[in-house]
């Protein structure tokens, strides 16, 4: 979700007026997603690199994320979402983190999409973590170094219930992955579209979907062998 900041500039605006109108593009999203059958639905909300932002953009985005999440919650459940979050979450500041919690808890038993707040994310993060508890598992003699797979390593990751994403979507013309789901993105078809997030929309997010289903998504085998 890019482009809050250039979207309250061009309105004259200050950059948490950006961020507070991203809301809707968020509500508009999962509603879609929702509806489409879509299971899975991620948000890069705050990126670990985000704290080195002027303190009161911080300030206000934390305080956005307690509001949001108080208030959308009903949402929430009448669209049968449950939410869930990955990242370093016990760092975030107490009142986010209870509101955060609270939310994961009053709609744990929902059941048609699950949408993922990635806050205080990092895949660089996320990957050393993982590194990290199966080194401090092979020492202790739990886990055998040589049998160590790809799929013993997904299970150390934040993203460790989730199926890897079909399709991510970056908004605000930037080309870039900036930290996100390194591992979990190695077959995700990519999409870039100039749309600042605050001006996202189902529109949007139907022609983001007509083109991935236009692309041939191969897993490194010849387009033959698909056929
Ligand atoms: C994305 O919009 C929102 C967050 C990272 C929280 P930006 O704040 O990055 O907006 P730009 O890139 O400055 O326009
Ligand atoms: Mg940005």
């Amino acid at each position: 979700m890019d482009g809050n900041g250039r979207w309250a500039k061009q309105q004259g605006m200050a950059r948490v007026f950006g961020h507070r109108n991203g809301v809707k593009a968020v509500r508009e999203t999962a509603e879609a997603s929702a509806e489409l059958g879509i299971e899975y639905l991620t948000l890069f909300a705050f990126s670990t690199e985000n704290w080195n932002r002027p303190a009161m953009e911080v300030n206000a985005l934390m305080k956005l994320l307690v509001d949001t999440l108080s208030k959308e919650v009903e949402t929430l459940n009448e669209n049968d979402i449950r939410l869930e979050a990955i990242g370093d979450l016990d760092k975030l500041p107490a009142k986010s983190h209870k509101a955060l919690l609270k939310g994961i808890e009053d709609t744990k038993t929902n059941s048609r999409m699950t949408m993922i707040l990635a806050l205080n994310y990092s895949a660089r993060w996320e990957i050393v973590e993982a590194a990290r508890k199966m080194a401090i598992e092979v020492k202790e003699g739990k886990l055998d170094a040589r049998q160590i797979e790809d799929k013993t390593f997904e299970n150390y990751l934040t993203t460790k219930n989730y199926p890897d994403p079909e399709l991510m979507i970056r908004t605000s013309g930037e080309q870039r992955i900036s930290n996100y789901l390194l591992w979990q993105l190695a077959y995700t078809e990519l999409y870039f579209t100039d749309v600042l997030w605050p001006d996202f929309r189902k529109q949007h997010l139907y022609e983001a979907l007509i083109d991935f289903q236009s692309r041939e998504r191969r897993f490194g085998k010849t387009s033959e062998q698909l056929a």
